[in-house]
C-alpha cells in the first residue's frame, strides 16, 4: 500500500545537504507507475547521453541501439557530424539498419528506399505513378543531437533547452583527460535484475568496495575527494588510486600507458562521473569504461558496458594481449556487484523497506543522483498526479 504523503516527504528528505540527505524512497525502486513517470520526466524531457562515439570517425559509419523501446541509427553524416535517426522507413515501416557498420547510404531492405547520410530520401523505385507523392517532405524522423568530448546526447522531446544549460561545466571538469582521443574497444550488454537506478548507484559509491570486492579491486582504491561542484544534470568524483584502477589490485604489472599528456595530478586517479539520468563512466590513467543503463521494468535492466582506450594505445602491438587483463578487470567486478545488487533489489521491494540514509563522502555522488531526483520528481505534474490518485 502507497501512503502517498510520506513518499513526498521521504523526497524531501533527499533535498538535504550531503551530510543530512536521506536515500531515495524505496518504493522508487519498485513501482510501475513510478517507473513510467521517470521514463518520462528523465529519458524523454531532457538531454540523455547514448555513449561514446569517437569509434565512429568516418561518413557513414553507424550504430544502431534499443533506446526505451525505440530503434535508432546514430551515424556520421558526409560532414562528419553525428545524427540521430529513428531506425524506421517512411514507407511501411520497416526496421532500416541492424547492428553497426559503414554505409554510403540508407536503403530499406523492403522495398529499397533510399535515403543519404543526412537522413534525406533520394531514391523511390517504381513510384512514379503516385500522385501528390513528394519525397521532400519524407525524411527520415530525426532527433536532436550533439557530442561532447566523444559523447552523444540525444533529446527525445519537443522542446530541447541548451545542452550548455544541462551539462554546464562538464568539459571543464574533464579536461585534464584527452576524452576526444578514446575509441571504444569493446562493448557487451547484459541485463540485470534490479532497478535501473540502482545499478548506477553500486558504481558510484566507494562505500561497498571493501565489502563486496575485498580480494578484485577493494584495496585499489583510496579515500575520495569530495566531489566536484557540478553545474547542471551530472556529478563527478575524484579519487586517487593504488596504481590504475582499471586493473585488478593483483595484476597491476600489465598496465597499459598512461594516456597522453596527462598532468602529474591525475596519475593513478579515477574520475567517476554520472551523467543523469543513466549514463555513468569512470577515467583512470589508462582507460576509460562506460556503463549505460536502460530500464526494462522496475525490476529489471539493460546494461551496456563500453572500455575505451587511447588511439595511441589501441596501436601497440601488446595492447591486444593486455586488454584482455582490463576487460577481466570490468568483468570480474561486475561479476561481484551482480549479486549484491540482486540481493538489494529483494530488500527493496520488502514491504517494510525504509528511506535510509547516506555516507556523506563514500556515497557522495548517490547523494548528488538523489537530490537531483528528487528535485525533478516533486516538480512533476505528473507525479503529483500520481500522489493525488493514490490518496
Ligand atoms: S518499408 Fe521501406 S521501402 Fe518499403
Ligand atoms: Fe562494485
Amino acid at each position: 500500500m502507497l501512503h502517498n504523503l510520506s513518499i513526498e516527504e521521504e523526497l524531501r528528505n533527499c533535498l538535504k545537504n550531503h551530510d543530512e540527505s536521506s536515500c531515495i524512497p524505496p518504493i522508487c525502486y519498485s513501482n510501475e507507475k513510478i517507473l513510467e513517470i521517470e521514463k518520462d520526466i528523465f529519458f524523454k524531457q531532457q538531454w540523455i547521453c547514448i555513449g561514446h562515439v569517437k569509434f565512429l570517425k568516418k561518413a557513414g559509419d553507424y550504430i544502431t541501439k534499443d533506446i526505451l523501446n525505440t530503434p535508432v541509427i546514430i551515424i556520421r553524416d558526409k560532414s562528419l557530424q553525428i545524427r540521430v535517426f529513428a531506425n524506421v522507413c517512411k514507407h511501411r515501416s520497416a526496421k532500416l539498419l541492424e547492428g553497426t557498420g559503414n554505409t554510403k547510404g540508407i536503403i530499406c531492405p523492403f522495398h529499397s528506399w533510399a535515403y543519404n547520410l543526412e537522413g534525406k530520401l533520394k531514391g523511390v523505385p517504381n513510384m512514379n505513378d503516385a500522385r501528390h507523392f513528394n519525397k521532400e517532405n519524407l525524411s527520415l524522423k530525426e532527433f536532436p543531437s550533439e557530442e561532447r568530448q566523444g559523447f552523444c546526447f540525444v533529446h527525445f522531446g519537443d522542446n530541447p533547452e541548451k545542452l550548455d544549460d544541462q551539462i554546464d561545466n562538464f568539459e571543464n571538469i574533464h579536461s585534464k583527460w584527452p576524452m576526444e582521443s578514446l575509441l571504444s574497444t569493446r562493448e557487451r550488454s547484459f541485463n540485470v535484475n534490479c532497478n535501473w537506478k540502482a545499478f548506477l548507484e553500486v558504481f558510484n559509491e566507494y562505500y561497498h568496495l571493501p565489502f563486496v570486492h575485498p580480494e578484485t579491486i577493494g584495496d585499489v582504491y583510496q579515500l575520495p575527494n569530495f566531489p566536484d561542484k557540478t553545474k547542471g544534470s551530472f556529478t563527478s568524483q575524484f579519487g586517487k588510486t593504488s596504481g590504475t584502477g582499471a586493473l585488478l589490485e593483483k595484476e597491476q604489472e600489465y598496465a597499459l600507458p598512461e594516456m597522453p599528456g596527462l598532468n602529474a595530478d591525475v596519475i593513478n586517479s579515477v574520475r567517476y562521473t554520472w551523467i543523469f539520468p543513466n549514463l555513468t563512466f569512470a577515467i583512470g590513467n589508462d582507460a576509460l569504461w562506460i556503463y549505460e543503463v536502460h530500464p526494462i521494468g522496475p525490476e529489471s535492466c539493460k546494461v551496456f558496458q563500453t572500455t575505451c582506450f587511447p588511439e595511441t594505445t589501441i596501436k601497440l602491438d601488446r595492447f591486444e594481449k593486455l586488454s584482455k587483463q582490463y576487460y577481466h578487470r570490468m568483468d570480474a567486478a561486475i561479476e561481484e556487484d551482480i549479486p549484491a545488487l540482486e540481493n538489494q533489489q529483494a530488500g527493496l521491494r520488502n514491504p517494510y523497506a525504509e528511506q535510509g540514509r547516506f555516507s556523506p563522502l563514500l556515497e557522495a555522488n548517490v547523494v548528488s543522483f538523489a537530490n537531483w531526483y528528487a528535485k525533478k520528481l516533486i516538480s512533476s505534474s505528473n507525479f503529483n498526479s500520481f500522489l493525488n490518485s493514490n490518496t
